[in-house]
């Protein structure tokens, strides 16, 4: 049985005063939901207040990227080790919105999952088609593309590190999440892919959904069999809100 999974992508929102409230809402707020496991990806200059404030909580924190390097000349940059000494677990991998700039590829998605399993970080690996794609029907090549550049790096038995996490483009921000059955049968059929190479990881691994999660939406999306849990950005911008989602995890 797969635990459900709650992360909050906090994208470049937030400020020492609103996180603080918001870090300590959720220590308070979620104490009575042990059925789930929740996590907060915070913009890097604030791992340190997250650190500071989660350390003795059951939420985990995380970054919302990583370089591929250790250490060198990549000015801007954070490496896994720099996460792991503010006591991160999770990394955002592969997000659109890094994609979309060009920032992130297939290529580079593979290698620094890779860097990140092998670090000790859990990567959340981000897959999603553009809506462009979706109204083509282009949805399955575009995500198993996506997958299968990590599978390609490290083996199918690489992804046990890490987590799924399906992010239709169109539906970010936009607050037209795709309906549950739409997430289901994509979940269904990336799982289904993963179980051809090892049936023991797809019944394992969790595979989360992203895009326009909110409070009223949350329940139902997680009532689907393959939807572990869900990647939320929006809506962890307001404390109630969000705790409303981690709510429905921990019931469903
Ligand atoms: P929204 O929840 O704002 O649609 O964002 C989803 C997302 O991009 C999480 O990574």
């Amino acid at each position: 049985m797969r635990r459900k999974l709650v992360v909050a992508n906090r994208k470049m929102n937030g400020n020492l005063q609103t996180n603080k409230a918001f870090l300590e809402g959720l220590i308070t707020g979620t104490r009575g939901y042990s059925n789930a496991d929740y996590v907060v990806c915070v913009p890097h200059p604030y791992l340190f207040q997250a650190q500071a404030i989660l350390k003795d909580s059951s939420i985990a924190w995380g970054g919302q990227n990583m370089s591929r390097y250790q250490s060198g000349a990549y000015t801007g940059s954070v490496s896994p080790n720099m996460l792991i000494e503010f006591g991160c677990e999770y990394v955002i991998i592969g997000h659109s919105e890094r994609r979309q700039r060009g920032f992130d590829t297939d290529l580079s998605t593979g290698e620094r999952f890779e860097v990140a399993t092998k670090a000790g970080l859990k990567p959340i690996f981000c897959m999603g088609e553009t809506l462009a794609e979706y109204e083509e029907g282009l949805t399955d090549i575009v995500t198993i593309r996506q997958l299968n550049a990590v599978i390609h790096e490290i083996g199918v038995l690489g992804l046990s590190g890490g987590i799924l996490a399906y992010e239709p483009v169109w539906a970010i921000g936009t607050g037209k999440a795709a309906t549950p059955e739409h997430a289901q049968n994509v979940l269904s059929f990336l799982r289904g892919h993963i179980e051809i190479l090892d049936a023991e990881l797809a019944q394992n691994i969790r595979i989360l959904y992203g895009g326009s999660v909110n409070a009223t939406n949350a329940a139902k999306l997680f009532s689907m069999p393959d939807i572990d849990g869900a990647l939320v950005g929006g809506a962890s911008l307001n404390t109630d809100e969000f705790l409303a989602i981690c709510r429905a995890a921990n019931n469903a």
